[in-house]
């Protein structure tokens, strides 16, 4: 695949002005052989206007979602008042919850409890991961009794959602700890994650998938590294739950957190989920520990006795109303394999950046976005001078993606609702636009590559932040 002019291949014979018919040919028989395509009917798309390629950020809502809340409101709440935190399951909706999410990411039943944001689960996760790998007993104090941790480095993946480096940088503060900001794609050398590993070592946290690039990390390599080095990790799931399988329980993850607004279409501030692996559940010490993580929260004790499980994880009372629009949200994934999302999440994106070769004038955009399948989650990000306009004219006219500044346009791919029309439609309109937006600088990124090849590291990529109101 080599970049080409825009439409160069127009032909009469396609429906829509300055398509390649051979793409919209192939887009028909990828759609036709869908095995996913009946679940889009599920989903509320303003279609044919919008193409809504922002399910890595918001996820779309279910058709059935406001009736259910409807009912949440006006009977559980309306009538039956108080008595729905027993009658309508509303006190165990976080464990219970947890546990339909579970399967998605390869949880063990009683390992995932639902609340919060994931900012505060990643509080969570990484004190309590501190807390697990300190040496039991006084092994860690010496003589003159200052507590002096062994193991006193959190390693933090460099281009990590800023909330977590925020929290962790906050968390070493409280534990007396200091991070180590490491690259996670990097195999090795100074600065990898892998040739950062130690005995200094006590917890890793990081993304699976990066928020800007779309590259996937290596969760059991790394977490089998940072076992060797006898330390801990937490994964940060929020744009691989619901995209592709995770394999925590399989891969012996220690901690993992992850949002529901994403792939798993839970809403708006839908909350967030936190993963305790089994063995570790016994000794999880929250630093938030809540009345609902009491073991008998009615008993209103002054002293504090952790629950059973992943409950220990829950804090105070749940938001009910998000947490049952996700619930409804989940009825989406009955009977839907993981496998298959992963399958068709591949395609999806893959098929895209062949679009994009095709449509985009050459040299205006290049993929940050691995290349190999191994190191792709489900969204595509485009490196382009023009972003913040190119995007502007995209959503304007019905391709929803979004900007993360200064210069990148990311298109996320949701294999329950998109179809491989939407990506050939995407491609044709930002070739169009691309067409019109004159060049303002020319596209230099030596680390980079065109659509067709591999990304740059991630740890070479400058952060960017979301906009007022976005979530990434
Ligand atoms: C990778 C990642 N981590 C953490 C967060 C923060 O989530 P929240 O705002 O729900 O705390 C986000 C938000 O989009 C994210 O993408």
């Amino acid at each position: 695949m080599s970049d080409s002019p825009l439409a160069s291949s127009a032909s009469s014979v396609s429906s829509a002005k300055g398509a390649a018919p051979q793409l919209v040919e192939r887009a028909a028989a990828l759609d036709a052989a869908d095995v996913l395509a009946p679940l889009r009917d599920l989903f509320v798309l303003d279609r044919p206007a919008t193409t809504y390629l922002d399910g890595n950020s918001l996820g779309a809502l279910p058709r059935h979602v406001p009736a259910r809340l409807q009912d949440v409101i006006t009977r559980q709440w309306g009538e039956l008042g108080i008595r729905s935190w027993t009658e309508s399951g509303w006190w165990t909706a976080p464990e219970r919850i947890g546990d339909r999410i579970a399967p998605l990411v390869g949880a063990a039943p009683g390992s995932v409890v639902v609340g919060d944001s994931t900012s505060v689960n990643v509080f969570k996760a990484v004190v309590g991961a501190v807390r697990l790998a300190a040496p039991a007993g006084d092994a860690a104090v010496p003589a003159d009794g200052t507590a002096v941790p062994v193991r006193d480095e959190i390693l933090v993946d460099a281009t990590t959602f800023p909330t977590d480096g925020y929290i962790a940088r906050s968390a070493a503060r409280l534990t007396g700890h200091r991070i180590v900001p490491v690259d996670p794609a990097a195999a090795t050398g100074p600065g990898s994650l892998l040739g950062s590993l130690g005995p200094r070592t006590a917890v890793v946290l990081v993304n699976h998938v990066d928020f800007r690039t779309g590259r996937l990390h290596d969760l059991p390599g790394i977490t089998a590294a940072a076992h060797d080095a006898g330390g801990l990790v937490v994964w940060d799931l929020c744009h691989s739950a619901g995209a592709l399988p995770v394999g925590l329980d399989a891969h012996g993850v220690d901690l993992a957190v992850g949002c529901t607004y994403k792939y798993l279409n839970g809403g708006p501030g839908a909350p967030a989920f936190l993963y305790v692996a089994e063995r570790h559940q016994s000794r999880f010490d929250s630093p938030l520990p809540g009345w609902n993580s009491h073991a008998d929260p009615f008993a209103m004790s002054p002293d504090f006795a952790a629950a059973e499980g992943a409950v220990r994880g829950r804090v105070g009372t749940p938001d009910i109303l998000s947490t049952l629009a996700l619930d409804a949200a989940l009825d989406v994934w009955e009977g839907v394999r993981i496998e298959d999302v992963r399958e068709k999440s591949l395609a999806l994106t893959d098929f895209f950046l062949e679009c994009v070769a095709e449509y985009a004038p050459p040299g205006r955009v290049r993929s940050l976005t691995p290349a190999a399948h191994a190191e792709r989650g489900s969204q595509v990000a485009l490196r382009c001078a023009e972003a913040p306009a190119v995007m502007a004219a995209l959503i304007a006219r019905g391709v929803v993606g979004d900007l993360r500044r200064p210069d990148v346009l990311r298109f996320g791919f949701t294999p329950l609702y998109t179809g491989f029309a939407d990506a050939e439609r995407a491609a044709r309109v930002l070739g169009e636009i691309l067409a019109e937006v004159p060049a303002e600088v020319p596209a230099q990124a030596p680390a980079e590559t065109s659509v067709e090849g591999s990304a740059e590291s991630p740890a070479a990529t400058p952060r960017a932040d979301a906009g007022p109101g976005a979530n990434e």
